[in-house]
């Protein structure tokens, strides 16, 4: 199964996304995360991409299609988180799933935006996993330490509350439309975002039955 996760800056896509690959065996593939990477091993892309995702804007597509391309050659069982985020990314993504013969499932995380400036703010991230905390919702063991692989966490510079509002104006008016684009097609499900972690996991898996059967390898 392909599940699109859609929603705004601090939906807890990234959150479910990596409780699933946890739980499931799903890959997470976040453009976010993928674009972050690019900045801190100063790739062209990533020096290009920077003051875009500084200023809150959404990178160019063109960036961001040719770098989720590669990704997607092994395209089964994975969750996009952050993409598509435009309708020419929806395009793109769609004829890449078209060649393959696949389907994607968008998962539509519904939200009150009052919730998400908490949520933000209080987040905690591993650079290097993208694994996400929140000091209050879902704090680590010890603080600033991830429980997994004992990194440093850190907090994001785009988290800073003048960029968010600035992400919201994006997500308003650049992918809000998806929600128009996958509802037309059939292929989507409303997962209420507001509760605890653990009641949206339930949420999703309560909508999407198949998503909660671990996923069997067959290579
Ligand atoms: P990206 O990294 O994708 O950020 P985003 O979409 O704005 O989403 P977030 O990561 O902020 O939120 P989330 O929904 O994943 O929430 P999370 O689970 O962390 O993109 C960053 C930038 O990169 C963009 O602005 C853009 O510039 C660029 N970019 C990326 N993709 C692009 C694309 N396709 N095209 C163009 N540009 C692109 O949760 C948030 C916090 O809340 C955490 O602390 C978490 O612990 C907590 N939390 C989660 N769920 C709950 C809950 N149920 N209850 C309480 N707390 C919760």
């Amino acid at each position: 199964m392909i599940l699109v996760f859609l929603g705004p800056p601090g939906a807890g896509k990234g959150t479910q996304a990596k409780i699933l690959e946890d739980r499931f065996g799903y890959r997470q593939i976040s453009t976010g995360d993928m674009l972050r990477k690019h900045r801190a091993d100063k790739t062209a892309l990533g020096l290009e991409a920077q003051s875009y995702m500084d200023a809150g804007k959404l990178v160019p597509d063109d960036l961001v299609i040719r770098m989720v391309e590669a990704e997607l050659a092994n395209a089964d069982n994975i969750i996009v988180d952050g993409f598509p985020r435009t309708i020419p990314q929806a395009d793109a993504f769609d004829a890449v799933l078209a060649r393959k013969g696949l389907d994607a499932v968008a998962v539509i995380f519904d939200v009150d935006y009052n919730v998400l400036a908490e949520r933000i703010t209080g987040r905690w991230s591993n650079p290097r996993t993208g694994r996400v905390y929140h000091a209050k919702f879902n704090p680590p063991k010890q603080a600033g330490i991830d429980d997994e692989d004992g990194g440093p966490l850190v907090q994001r510079p785009d988290d800073a509350a003048d960029v968010v509002t600035k992400r919201l104006v994006e997500y308003d008016e650049k992918t809000t439309p998806l929600i128009a684009h996958y509802e037309k097609r059939g292929d989507f499900v409303h997962v209420n975002g507001l509760g605890e972690i653990d009641d949206v996991t339930r949420a999703i898996i309560a909508k999407l039955p198949d998503v909660g059967k671990p996923i069997v390898s067959t290579s």
